[in-house]
């Protein structure tokens, strides 16, 4: 027979594992970062306002358009991979963005190309 002792005892540990289940589920569920509507970028040129969600809705633009790095499906940081200073075969975070931003604006002809049309100071 279990005593009525014995089934509390039993409620409380069941209860317990329930919480510490609820809590790793949280804490432990990878984070999927969500799409920017909008990035601004702090640099010593003046800060640059990138409308992400805009480029994407409003341009028709394809995400591999920007982020070219996406054979694994995942979305990285431009900064993993581009560092301050660049080499030959790896350009610079500020090479990266300018070749690829004003790159693009000069190909379809629409968008800044001028310096202080994307460095609001
Ligand atoms: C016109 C270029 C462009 C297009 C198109 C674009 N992105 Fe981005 N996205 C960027 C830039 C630039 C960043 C900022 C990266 C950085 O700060 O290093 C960014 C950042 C992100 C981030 C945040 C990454 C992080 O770790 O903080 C996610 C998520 C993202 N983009 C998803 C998408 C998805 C999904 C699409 C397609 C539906 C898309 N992007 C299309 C340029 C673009
Ligand atoms: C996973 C690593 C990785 C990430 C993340 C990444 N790149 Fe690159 N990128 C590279 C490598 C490697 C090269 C040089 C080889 C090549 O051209 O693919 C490169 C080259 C470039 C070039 C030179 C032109 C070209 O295509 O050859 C531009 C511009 C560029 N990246 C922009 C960006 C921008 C902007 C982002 C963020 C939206 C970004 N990259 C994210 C790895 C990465
Ligand atoms: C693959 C193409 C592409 C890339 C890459 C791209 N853009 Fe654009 N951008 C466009 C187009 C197309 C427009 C639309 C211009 C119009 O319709 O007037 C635009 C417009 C803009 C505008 C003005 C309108 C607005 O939405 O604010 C700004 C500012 C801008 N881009 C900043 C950036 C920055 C900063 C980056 C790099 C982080 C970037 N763009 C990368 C294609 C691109
Ligand atoms: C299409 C938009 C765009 C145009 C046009 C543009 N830039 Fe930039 N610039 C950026 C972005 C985006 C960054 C990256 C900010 C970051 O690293 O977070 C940047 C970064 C810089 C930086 C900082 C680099 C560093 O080493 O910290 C300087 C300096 C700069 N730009 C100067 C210029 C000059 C000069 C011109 C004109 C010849 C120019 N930019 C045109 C978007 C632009």
């Amino acid at each position: 027979m279990t005593s009525k002792r014995d089934l509390k005892v039993a409620v409380l540990i069941m209860t317990v594992l329930l919480i510490t289940g609820i809590v790793c589920y949280a804490s432990f569920r990878s984070p999927v970062p969500e799409n920017p509507v909008r990035l601004m970028f702090q640099n010593k040129a003046g800060e640059v306002l990138f409308t992400h969600q805009a480029h994407v809705d409003d341009y028709s633009l394809e995400c591999i358009d920007c982020h070219h790095n996406l054979e694994d499906n995942d979305i990285y940081n431009c900064r993993e991979c581009h560092e301050e200073t660049g080499d030959e075969d790896m350009p610079s975070i500020a090479d990266a963005f300018h070749a690829q931003c004003k790159g693009c604006h000069e190909e379809y002809g629409a968008g800044p190309v001028e310096c202080n049309s994307c460095h609001n100071l």
